[in-house]
């Protein structure tokens, strides 16, 4: 099969518009023996790749029934046939072959598209250069040892298991874009602590490398029993206050004793960015924001989350009219597209007003 494999979420959005012949490439999330209602045995094969899942049905009548019946959750396939959307079961599959992917494509399909590879890159470029911007060295000192420790897990990490940056490196995404927005408003509230600030953004979410953590070779999160028991918010604050602990092993430490802030007061407002980050105690953080810092990192927690389910449900939502599209949990509403940048406009050859918003020239009324 030479065919250039489509994600699962663009094969989607492509039958939208009518059926494609394609081939995608995914891993076997499971395997289920189900009957049909008049008791025909067939098999349902939850595929899954970083963008998202696929349920293959395979009736017993089909050639590649056999092959199917072996597999087991892990393997990695190509499935390569014709693809089409209905209104009752979603993305469909028709005349459709399925084999095993070599290790090459699959070593492919772990390390994602160029593009993503590419934004990522940047973006742990970018976290990396924001901690070395940090001019407090305890807590410079504090974020390499996180990223030279954990840095390899951090960029197979989600930011959630649903609703924002659930993909494998979402995590870094989502860090280093907080960080970004950490840096530009530190310089415009100038009083904050910039260096507390980028240090808590770091470590906000840092408990997920337990929680919402890909193995190396596999697009399926597990269930960890200790982020099960504990949470993120706790376990990030463990993780912290370990390499705190290696931090005074440093020979600089010493001479770190002088620096004011106190270092035992600076643990301690870096404990509470991490434990206040979520804002209130219903979502899960034990104490509310009580410093600037503290709350500027849950707003701008809050902020890059709801873009980003925004920024999906444009790409992925369901339009339900002209510029509004299907509520996508958990924001609380539907979405209306947004109003372009200046610039596009200005750019677009002179028309009337009804003609740049691409509708019909029935006159609406105005509000
Ligand atoms: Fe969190
Ligand atoms: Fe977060």
């Amino acid at each position: 099969m030479a065919t250039v494999p489509i994600a699962i979420d663009q094969l989607r959005q492509e039958t939208g518009a009518g059926p494609t012949a394609g081939a995608m490439h995914a891993q076997v999330d499971e395997v289920v023996t189900k009957l049909t209602r008049e008791q025909k045995r067939y098999l349902e094969i939850q595929l899954r790749d970083r963008t998202a899942t696929f349920p293959l049905r395979v009736w017993n009548d089909h050639p590649s029934f056999g092959f199917c019946s072996g597999l087991r959750p892990g393997s990695f396939v190509a499935v390569e046939g014709d693809f089409s959307t209905s209104p009752n079961f979603g993305l469909e599959a028709k005349n459709w072959r399925i084999r095993f992917l070599t290790a090459e494509e699959k070593a492919d399909l772990l390390a994602g598209p160029p593009d993503v590879r590419e934004r990522q890159n940047a973006d742990y470029a970018a976290i990396e250069s924001f901690a070395g911007s940090i001019q407090d060295p305890r807590l410079r000192e504090l974020s390499f040892l996180f990223l030279g420790e954990h840095g390899e897990r951090l960029r197979r990490t989600a930011g959630a298991r649903n609703y924002h940056h659930a993909r494998r490196g979402g995590l870094v995404e989502h860090t280093a874009q907080m960080m970004r927005a950490g840096n530009a408003i530190a310089a415009v509230y100038s009083a904050l602590n910039r260096d507390l600030l980028l240090t808590g953004i770091l470590f906000h979410d840092s408990g997920k490398l337990w929680e919402n953590c890909f193995p190396k070779e596999s697009f399926i999160m597990p269930h960890d029993f200790r982020a099960e028991l504990i949470g993120h918010v706790s376990i990030g604050i463990e993780l912290m206050n370990r390499l705190w602990q290696r931090l005074k092993e440093c020979p600089e430490f010493i001479s770190w004793k002088s620096l004011v802030p106190d270092s035992d007061l600076v643990r301690l407002h870096l404990i509470h960015l991490i434990a206040a980050h979520h804002g209130e105690k219903q979502f899960g953080s034990p104490v509310e924001p009580k410093t600037p810092e503290a709350m500027a990192l849950h707003l701008i927690d809050n902020l890059d989350a709801k873009l980003e389910m925004m920024s999906s449900a444009y790409q992925f939502g369901k339009c339900l009219g002209q510029d509004v599209i299907e509520r996508v949990r958990p924001l609380p509403t539907n979405v209306v597209t947004a109003l372009p940048a200046v610039a596009e406009l200005t750019a677009a050859p002179h028309h009337t007003e009804s003609a740049s918003l691409g509708r019909e020239t029935e006159a609406e009324p105005s509000l």
